[in-house]
């Protein structure tokens, strides 16, 4: 095994999120320039946009679970490969139907980086630094969107200007594989296959020294428990955590964020901004983002996890109401307009600094050792398919309800998310993997060695 740095581990071990970031982003651009190329209807347009989010959802459920039996690094390794063929054929694509093979092939790398990624990260990172280094993910997709924008404004005077966005995205992909050769195992799982002493090592290079034996002697005692199928998900133990898994996939999205994220041009242009300054606004919005998750990384193992959630909501459902209510007035007034884009900023600023990251932390932490990969793939899924349905639903519950309604819909729902926070989630901040497993024993009334039974 190659000795790497703790700060390549950190770093190749989050790249996998550019790639996340970079081709979700990447499109919002292109797709004006693909849909006159190749002659493109609107719900043709629409499958070339949410193609990625269908493939991401199978991906997360295929990928996540893979994880369990060959390994985190393998299945982002085979998450680049994918993600490789899946930006090549993109790139090279003649029509509609190869444009959304393609994209589809994307879409499962897509997914499932998004369960390796926070999967390995969380397994890898020491507890009281483990929310800020997996947040590094959520700061590489924000990453990615910026980068994306930055390609779709470059290169949109070329004719082939929208294969070169799409295919660029085979670069960071090939550095992922790359990387990954180099990058160790998850401990974790690697004392789940018996390589005790590989664990041991990598442990060594992540840790001081005289930490290692501890650790490695808890994750032995929950490694022994044995290896657990779907149906474990929802046994007593198990159940808080699919709740918070599932819950916090489902509102992460429905709170509306990627609505903003892949429409902004489109919303700013409605409250009557012209087009450039809409695009540049974009481009502004992407860097704001990227600033605003560097903050959450820092702050994360310092504040509670739900305090995040809940602070991230209020000001979330706040500016909504407000974005709402200006929008209304915005065809008359400038001044309401600018309060609109003011609110839609500081929502998406809400966004970055908490519910973004904190889920993507979250559902890598909570699920046990022997059902982790079910676990986080299936939240995953769920995360996508909510993305998908909101998305695709967007444009016509736009033309249907205006966006006045709209936001203030969305708005409803972020308050019943902090219920939700409030009610069903338990806070993980600064306990170690192990520790959180023993809290859901310990609530379920069960010891390990009864679960092995
Ligand atoms: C989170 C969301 C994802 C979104 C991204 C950027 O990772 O899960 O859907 O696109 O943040 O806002």
């Amino acid at each position: 095994m190659h000795k790497v740095s703790r700060g390549f581990i950190y770093f190749f071990g989050a790249l996998g999120g550019i790639l996340f970031g970079y081709d979700t982003g990447v499109i919002s651009g292109a797709i004006l320039f693909i849909q006159k190329q190749l002659n493109l209807g609107t719900w043709q347009q629409g499958w070339v946009v949410s193609g990625v989010l269908a493939g991401a959802l199978v991906g997360a459920i295929i990928i996540g679970p893979l994880g369990d039996k060959f390994g985190r690094r393998k299945m982002v390794m085979a998450s680049a490969v994918i993600f490789f063929i899946g930006a090549l054929g993109c790139g090279l694509a003649l029509g509609f139907w190869s444009l959304i093979l393609f994209r589809f092939v994307l879409g499962i790398a897509v997914g499932g980086a998004s369960t390796m990624v926070p999967m390995y990260l969380s397994e890898v990172a020491p507890a009281d630094m483990r929310g800020s280094l997996s947040s590094l993910n959520q700061l590489m997709i924000m990453t990615g969107i910026f980068l994306a924008y930055v390609t779709n404004y470059a290169w949109s005077g070329y004719t082939i200007g929208w294969r070169l966005m799409v295919g660029a995205a085979t670069v960071p992909a090939a550095i992922l594989f790359i990387g990954g050769i180099f990058l160790p195992e998850s401990p974790r799982f690697l004392v789940r296959i018996g390589k005790i002493d590989e664990a041991r090592g990598v442990l060594g290079q992540l840790r001081n020294q005289d930490e290692v034996q501890a650790e490695l002697t808890d994750i032995e005692e929950k490694a022994k428990i044995k290896m657990g199928g779907w149906g474990d998900l929802f046994s007593k133990v198990a159940r808080p955590a699919l709740v918070i898994g599932i819950g916090l996939a489902i509102f992460q999205q429905i709170m509306g964020c990627n609505t903003v994220l892949y429409y902004a041009p489109t919303i700013f242009t409605d409250i009557g901004f012209g087009v450039s300054a809409a695009l540049l606004a974009h481009i502004g919005i992407g860097i704001f983002n990227v600033i605003v998750t560097a903050v959450a990384v820092v702050i994360m193992d310092k504040v509670n996890r739900k305090t995040m959630l809940i602070v991230g909501a209020l000001g979330m459902a706040a500016s909504l109401f407000t974005l709402g209510i200006a929008m209304h007035y915005s065809h008359n007034s400038m001044t309401a307009a600018y309060i609109a884009a003011i609110a839609l900023t500081v929502y998406i600023a809400f966004f970055s600094a908490t519910w973004g990251p904190v889920m993507w932390v979250m559902i890598g932490e909570v699920f046990p050792l022997n059902i982790r990969g079910l676990g986080v793939g299936l939240s995953g899924t769920f995360n996508w398919g909510a993305n998908m349905i909101v998305s695709l639903t967007f444009p016509t519950l736009l033309a249907a309800l205006g966006t006045e309604t709209l936001f203030v819909g969305y708005g409803v729902l972020c308050v019943l998310a902090i219920w939700f926070v409030h009610s069903g989630v338990f806070e993980t901040r600064g306990k170690s993997l192990e520790q959180i497993e023993g809290y859901l024993d310990k609530r379920a009334g069960v010891t390990s060695t009864a679960k092995n039974d």
